[in-house]
């Protein structure tokens, strides 16, 4: 992606739109999204990084791992914080909640595509973690679910193949 490349807002905003027409069981609408942009990605990155120092015994630290962490959140215009709110003992399970905002994510990542960015879903395991909700400002009945990177991709960059395996492994028909 070409992280020089400015998103518009009123882009972002149509992408989110149709993140928010996801599915929704009980119409809890549970997806929240933190959008980072300019130097809020910078302040992400360096927020990863510190989750993951204390989170991760200094033995099991790898050094590769801290930078990318930092680094990652630089190399795309915009990056989105996904959440989902789960009430715990309330009436829609949180496996509900975490699905209808993977439906919502998947969304927003068809329209992006559709508008001329590219996207890709990442969730190093500091994202999932209470402690980066709690960054994020988030209370205890928000799930963390991981980063969208978007950007308009690099001129002359080829996407990557798009491996699958064959549709008939995954799919069966049943008539009777
Ligand atoms: C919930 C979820 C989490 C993902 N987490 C990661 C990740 O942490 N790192 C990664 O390289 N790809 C991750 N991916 C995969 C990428 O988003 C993307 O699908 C992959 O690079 C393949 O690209 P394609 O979908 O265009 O084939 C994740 C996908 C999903 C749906």
């Amino acid at each position: 992606m070409d992280p020089d490349r400015e998103v518009s807002r009123e882009l972002l905003l149509e992408v989110l739109a149709d993140a928010h027409a996801a599915p929704t069981h009980g119409l809890t609408q549970p997806w929240r999204f933190h959008v980072f942009t300019d130097a809020a990605r910078a302040r992400l990155g360096d927020a990863l990084q510190e989750i993951y120092d204390c989170l991760t015994p200094e033995s099991a630290r790898k050094a590769d791992k801290r930078v990318k962490l930092g680094a990652t959140p630089r190399l795309s215009p915009v990056v989105i914080a996904v959440a989902a709110r789960v009430v715990p003992g309330g009436k829609i399970p949180e496996v509900e909640e975490v699905i209808a905002t993977a439906c919502a994510a998947q969304n927003l990542m068809l329209s992006a595509h559709g508008r001329g960015l590219g996207s890709y879903w990442s969730t190093p395991p500091v994202t999932l973690t209470t402690e980066f909700a709690t960054w994020l400002g988030l209370d205890e009945t928000h799930r963390t679910l991981g980063l969208l990177y978007l950007g308009y991709p690099l001129p002359g960059v080829t996407p990557p193949p798009s491996p699958r395996n064959p549709l008939e492994q995954h799919v069966v028909f049943r008539a009777e």
